[in-house]
């Protein structure tokens, strides 16, 4: 259960700050190239593996702190800390047009237009301070946009939220909205609410975008652009890793209830009332997890299948930007499969393998949380050898340590 969302405290910043001038470090360049070197949009036939549902991270669950003063020395700390950070996606002016934004789908967000999605406040109130840093802190799942808590610190993401709110000046003129309040989670999920949710869901319409079975394939859906004037698909129920703010019961309701600003899906803050608001999100709940009934599924693609039935069978996972584990041991000569399943996307462009000093074939790229794959190759050098995340970011400061000890033993002779 999570604590109810907290109002903010901080004043509004006063003052507008003086735009940044573009100047790109060596940390951009490295995001850049992370973005642009493919796999930012293939988002199609995908599989999810039971370990990615089970272990979400989710918007409205997340633990988030007292906010400081929004003070105008914290957004000047703050906008160092968007240039070094953010700037490569959202741009050095905010304006979602840094030099990954035409390589990203989603597109990032245009601060400058102070429209805000993943909000705690319904509609189109503007988002509280703690929703900014929820936001940033977790990210925004199956999008380019990286989970800063494992990056930043907690004082440069006040600092980056203060810095956020001077791109617009819908803060100062309109303030934070009111938090949504959804009462007492339920404490179980009932069938009585499953089905009731169903009867909400066909009397709500959410199926003309939704799709009857929930697919993302209703009438409207191809139809459907964002604030921006982007193509914006509904969700597609069936894929929990793709639910933005996470899929537990609170995020689904808290979605519902506020909409998304900013995009087609609308509020229901004042069609529903909160029983019915919970029941309606239990049911969607319920078409999210059927999918990972029966445990993990298999691996979308085996890269070097070609060399036959592998000896050894390595379950390799990411988590937190470290690989688990970080180190394994086979026997020289043995064939070796890894079966790589991520549990977050990296920066949209998921994360990859493969093993210094070996053959440069051998290696995954763009492994995704709903794309996990596999790659088969044969120990034939003994000694001790580093195992990396072949996306480009992950040798540079981003990643420091995807990396970890592959041991091949020397064969017994
Ligand atoms: C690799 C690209 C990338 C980087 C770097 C990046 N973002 Fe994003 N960001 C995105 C994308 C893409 C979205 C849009 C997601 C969507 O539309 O669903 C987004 C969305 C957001 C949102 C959500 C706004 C809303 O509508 O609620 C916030 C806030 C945000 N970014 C802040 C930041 C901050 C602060 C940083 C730097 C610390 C940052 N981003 C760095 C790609 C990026
Ligand atoms: C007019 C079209 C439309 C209608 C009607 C609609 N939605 Fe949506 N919905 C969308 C779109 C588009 C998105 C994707 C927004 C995004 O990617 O930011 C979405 C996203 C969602 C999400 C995912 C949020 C996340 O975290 O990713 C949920 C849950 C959802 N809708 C539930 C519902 C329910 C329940 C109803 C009916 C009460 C409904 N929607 C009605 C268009 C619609």
């Amino acid at each position: 259960m999570s604590p109810p969302r907290r109002t903010p405290r901080a004043p509004v910043l006063g003052g507008r700050l003086i735009l940044p001038s573009v100047s790109l470090s060596l940390l951009l360049l490295t995001l850049a190239l992370a973005a642009c070197t493919g796999g930012v949009s293939e988002r199609s036939a995908g599989t999810t593996s039971a370990k990615a549902a089970a272990a979400p991270l989710s918007w409205t669950h997340f633990d988030t702190p007292e906010p400081p003063a929004m003070t105008p020395a914290l957004a000047t700390r703050g906008k160092q800390v968007f240039s070094e950070n953010c700037a490569s996606c959202h741009g050095e002016t905010g304006q979602a047009d840094g030099t990954c934004a035409a390589f990203l789908s989603p597109q990032p967000r245009d601060f400058t237009t102070g429209v805000y999605r993943f909000k705690s406040t319904p509609g189109s109130e503007m988002p509280t301070d703690e929703d900014l840093f929820t936001t940033i802190s977790i990210g925004v799942h199956s999008t380019g946009m990286p989970p800063w808590q494992f990056l930043l610190d907690e004082e440069d993401r006040w600092a980056v939220v203060a810095y956020l709110k001077t791109f617009s000046d819908k803060f100062e003129r309109f303030g934070s909205g009111t938090p949504a309040d959804l009462g007492a989670e339920p404490g179980s999920i009932t069938d009585e609410m499953i089905a009731n949710g169903r009867e909400i869901f066909q009397k709500a319409q959410c199926a003309k975008c939704h799709g009857e079975t929930g697919y993302g394939d209703g009438p409207s859906a191809l139809t459907l652009v964002d604030a921006f004037g982007n193509a914006i698909p509904p969700r597609n129920y069936h894929k929990a890793a793709d639910f933005k703010r996470g899929h537990t019961l609170r995020d689904i309701a808290l979605t519902i209830h506020t909409g998304n600003n900013g995009t087609p899906m609308p509020a229901f803050d004042d069609a529903l009332t909160e029983e019915e608001t919970w029941d309606l999100a239990a049911y969607i709940m319920s078409l999210a997890e059927s999918r990972f009934a029966g445990g993990g599924e298999p691996a979308a693609a085996v890269l070097g299948a070609h060399l036959g039935d592998p000896d050894v069978v390595v379950k390799l996972t990411e988590r937190h930007w470290n690989f688990i584990p970080n180190e394994i041991r086979v026997q020289q000569g043995q064939l070796v499969r890894i079966d790589f399943q991520p549990t977050d996307n990296g920066l949209g462009v998921g994360h990859g393998f493969a093993v210094d000093g070996y053959d440069k074939s051998s290696f995954m790229n763009g492994v995704m949380v709903q794309r996990p794959k596999s790659v088969t190759f044969r120990a034939d050098k003994a000694g001790t050898f580093t195992f990396y995340c072949a996306t480009q970011c992950s040798t540079g400061p981003l990643h420091p340590k995807m990396n970890g000890t592959l041991i091949v033993e020397p064969a017994a002779s």
